[in-house]
């Protein structure tokens, strides 16, 4: 499973890809005003160290300017994913996009159906959001189930990358369902490292290794 990191801080993307982390990095509009800086100035600094691909959203509503800003927003670096809605004129501007070589990330899916146009229109990426289904008592883990079955049952090369995950459940459900990537918060990406048993067994390693008075170096 790839890890993309959903965050427009520089720093924190730099401290995991350093650990190897980062296949990737997703922004949104909410992430960039969280940033406090410029789009492109941003964009262009995480393209400078991050080789995979990184999401930055259109904020057009209008197919022809979603095309212009995408097309804009392309020109960052040659590994911009354009991000899209899933409206219709999101669509259209992503089957253009698409057919201009681009990647596009196709984002707020919240059905099968919407993931279904999505792979129609060439989508490289299709964002279902598992926690905003969660806030409202649906289920966001059956939506990355189902679109890997409908993605599977017809050889669509849209790859599945679930989105608005809050909780390390939410990594290893979307794993075990089979999604190609997730984008996480770099909270989220840090706690999949604890267990309250490591941190139990390496407490009586150090006790014991105490008692032995002895050292390696
Ligand atoms: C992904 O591309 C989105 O930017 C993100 O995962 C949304 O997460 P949220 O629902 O926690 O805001």
């Amino acid at each position: 499973m790839k890890f993309f990191v959903d965050t427009a801080d520089v720093a924190a993307i730099r401290e995991l890809h350093e650990l190897g982390m980062v296949d990737g990095v997703t922004t949104n509009p909410s992430l960039i005003l969280k940033s406090g800086r410029d789009i492109i100035e941003v964009t262009k600094e995480i393209c400078s160290f991050v080789d995979g691909p990184v999401s930055a959203e259109v904020v057009a509503l209008q197919a022809d300017a979603m095309i212009a800003e995408g097309r804009r927003l392309a020109e960052i670096a040659p590994n911009i994913a354009v991000k899209l809605p899933l409206t219709w004129d999101g669509l259209k501007a992503c089957k253009v996009l698409t057919g201009e070589g681009k990647m596009v990330n196709v984002t707020l899916c919240f059905s099968p159906n919407q993931a279904l146009l999505a792979a129609k229109a060439g989508a490289t990426f299709i964002s279902p959001f598992i926690g905003r289904l969660d806030d409202i008592n649906l289920d966001g883990m059956e939506l990355i189930r189902d679109i890997r079955q409908i993605y599977d049952n017809y050889d669509f090369k849209t790859q599945i990358l679930a989105a608005s995950i809050r909780t390390v459940n939410h990594v290893t459900e979307s794993a075990v369902a089979g999604a190609d990537v997730m984008t996480a918060p770099p909270e989220v990406i840090r706690k999949l490292a604890n267990h309250p048993l490591t941190d139990a067994g390496l407490a009586q390693f150090m006790k014991d290794w105490e008692k032995t008075g002895q050292k390696i170096l």
